[in-house]
């Protein structure tokens, strides 16, 4: 059985103090055992979100890191400075990233190399434009960002990563996937785990769905086969996030 997983992308949202103010508000809501929840704040908040959620079942991430251990690269994050601080997890390839940062599916694969090698998760983030929908190149799309970004990857570390399947024009649009939409999408990437590793491996693997998630899609969603929980933007600084993270 593979345990659910509900994360929140903070972006590049809550300065400190709105910070404080919005876990200690969330808190007791999201405060579980039944699923994983992860909270991907900005990096600067990193150490005192990791304070306020000290005694919890809560984790913290971070929303991107560097492929080198350190060195001259101006306002990067490495991911020894993570595992310093005890934080688990970081999302890797996000949309935005790529869309705004100019992220490659071989940088994404270079820094999910870099997270595993540190024993901190990545959430790996595919996904196609409305363009590539209209043309019907999801599929394929989704099959070479997962083969590309999971190059060199073991079987092993492979199974304890996490797959974010985040169409991008569902995100921050409030135009989610159907559910049905969104079960087809991580079905075939599950098939695509299965041929790269094997089905075993396959089914181990956590597949969320992210664009849009709501605490009133939530439920339907994450009821689906082959989703294992959401990556939450928009929603996720509100009130709202513990209703999805109760679906
Ligand atoms: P959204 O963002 O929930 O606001 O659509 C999702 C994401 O970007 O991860």
């Amino acid at each position: 059985m593979r345990k659910q997983v509900v994360a929140g992308n903070w972006k590049m949202n809550k300065t400190s103090s709105e910070t404080t103010e919005l876990i200690n508000t969330l808190k007791d809501g999201i405060n579980t055992e039944e699923k994983e929840v992860i909270l991907f704040v900005p990096a600067i908040n990193l150490v005192q979100a990791m304070e306020l959620v000290r005694g919890t079942n809560i984790s913290v991430g971070c929303q991107n890191i560097y492929f080198e251990d350190s060195g001259a690269f101006t306002g990067e994050t490495s991911v020894k400075m993570l595992t310093d601080l005890g934080v688990k997890y970081t999302l890797v390839g996000h949309s935005e990233r790529r869309q705004y940062f100019g992220e490659t599916d071989v940088i994404v694969n270079r820094k999910v190399l870099k997270a595993i090698e540190n024993n901190v998760t990545p959430v790996i983030c595919i996904g196609e434009s409305l363009g590539e929908r209209e043309q019907n190149i999801t599929f394929e799309l989704l099959r070479s960002q997962t083969k590309i970004a999971l190059k060199d990857v073991t079987k092993e570390a492979a199974e304890k990563l996490i797959i974010a399947y985040e169409p991008i024009w569902a995100i921050g649009t409030g135009k989610t996937a159907t559910s049905d939409q969104a079960e087809e999408a991580c079905r075939e990437i599950r098939k695509v785990l299965a041929e790269i590793y094997t089905e075993d491996t396959a089914n181990k693997i956590r597949i969320q769905y992210g664009g849009s998630v709501k605490g009133d899609n939530a439920k339907e969603i994450f009821s689906k086969e082959n989703i294992d929980g959401g990556l939450v933007g928009g929603a996720c600084l509100k009130a709202e996030f513990v209703d999805i993270v109760k679906a």
